[in-house]
């Protein structure tokens, strides 16, 4: 069975102008990917701002309608389902959003923020309901006693948890996490990361884990896709994108990050520079003369390159 597979997604938004608010040109945030999830693992989705991370999620839980393509949930498309239907799949996805300020409600109570996947899909009688949400709070390793604090009476790290306990609510099978830590403190960063791969074991979930910090795709994913305005550039095993990079922006951004190992730093240095000047004089024949991206080709039976 398919886990979860996109097929050449485009999702275009469009652009108005002029008296009649027209629709004058289009912003093409997704623009043809495609990459296949399989069960249990973590895929991480990665590129610079604006190169569509958000929209491909968003766009994979249905808040975002697909211009085209498939996005195949355990063998069936969901961009063809009724909405019917559709709730039905949905249930089994949800989200962590990019930033858990804006993310919560402010003028709900935690027991309402968490309980509100569960009144869009189940009925429930309120002791049932408080009962799923203690439990999950219990799981995120919130105190069940918070329930009737708002989110602003909760840290960081813990507002995340809520965003996380959340998402939990209906055992869901994949969850998209969107830059699940980026809004916290590094010391909590870990916790959080430490415990999303212990609930994974536990609850056997399958991420898509959206972000660019390519320190925390590391420690946390299998497989790694890298997105450049909207298209793929390449993809692989963790291992072959961060030892054997191949497409210059991939090689970019790994250069970009700063190295802590005291006895590599200067062999870091030398590697910093070198993409540097290649990125200088070769990033243009990395893409076709409309500065798009070359079809993904496979260089090994894991790791696919956009090259010529
Ligand atoms: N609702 C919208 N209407 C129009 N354009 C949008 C909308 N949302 C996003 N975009 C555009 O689509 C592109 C992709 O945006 P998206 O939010 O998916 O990027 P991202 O990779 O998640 O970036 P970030 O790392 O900053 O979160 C950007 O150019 C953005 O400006
Ligand atoms: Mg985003």
């Amino acid at each position: 069975m398919v886990f979860l597979k996109l097929n050449h997604l485009k999702v275009y938004y469009p652009v108005r102008g002029g008296f009649f608010r027209r629709v004058v040109d289009y912003v093409k945030a997704v623009n043809d990917i495609s990459f296949e999830l399989h069960e249990g693992e973590t895929y991480g989705l990665v590129g610079e701002s604006g190169c569509g991370k958000t929209t491909t999620g968003r766009t994979i839980i249905g808040l975002n309608k697909a211009t085209s393509g498939e996005i195949i949930f355990q063998d069936h498309d969901l961009t063809t389902l009724s909405k019917k239907q559709f709730n039905h799949y949905r249930k089994d996805i949800q989200m962590i959003f990019q930033d858990p300020y804006s993310s919560l409600n402010p003028k709900k109570r935690v027991a309402d923020i968490i309980a509100e996947p569960l009144r869009n899909f189940e009925k429930l009688s309120p002791a049932e309901e408080r009962k799923k949400v203690q439990e999950v709070m219990e799981k995120v390793g919130l105190s069940p006693d918070s329930i009737f604090k708002y989110p602003h009476e909760f840290s960081g790290g813990q507002r995340q948890r809520i965003g996380i306990a959340r998402a939990l609510t209906l055992n869901p099978k994949l969850i998209i996490a969107d830059e699940p830590v980026s809004a916290l403190d590094v010391s909590v960063q870990a916790q959080v990361l430490n415990f999303m791969k212990d609930i994974q074991k536990e609850l056997n979930l399958t991420y898509l884990f959206i972000s660019h910090d390519l320190g925390i795709i590391r420690h946390m994913c299998d497989r790694i896709g890298i997105m450049y305005r909207g298209q793929f550039v390449e993809e692989g095993t963790s291992e072959e994108i961060y030892e054997n990079p191949q497409h210059i922006y991939t090689k970019r951004l790994l250069s970009a990050i700063p190295n802590v190992d005291p006895e590599r730093r200067s062999e870091h240095k030398v590697f910093r520079e070198k993409i540097s000047l290649e990125f200088q004089h070769a990033f243009k024949e990395y893409f076709d003369e409309e500065g798009k991206a070359y079809k993904l080709k496979p260089i090994s039976s894991t790791h696919s390159v956009a090259l010529p």
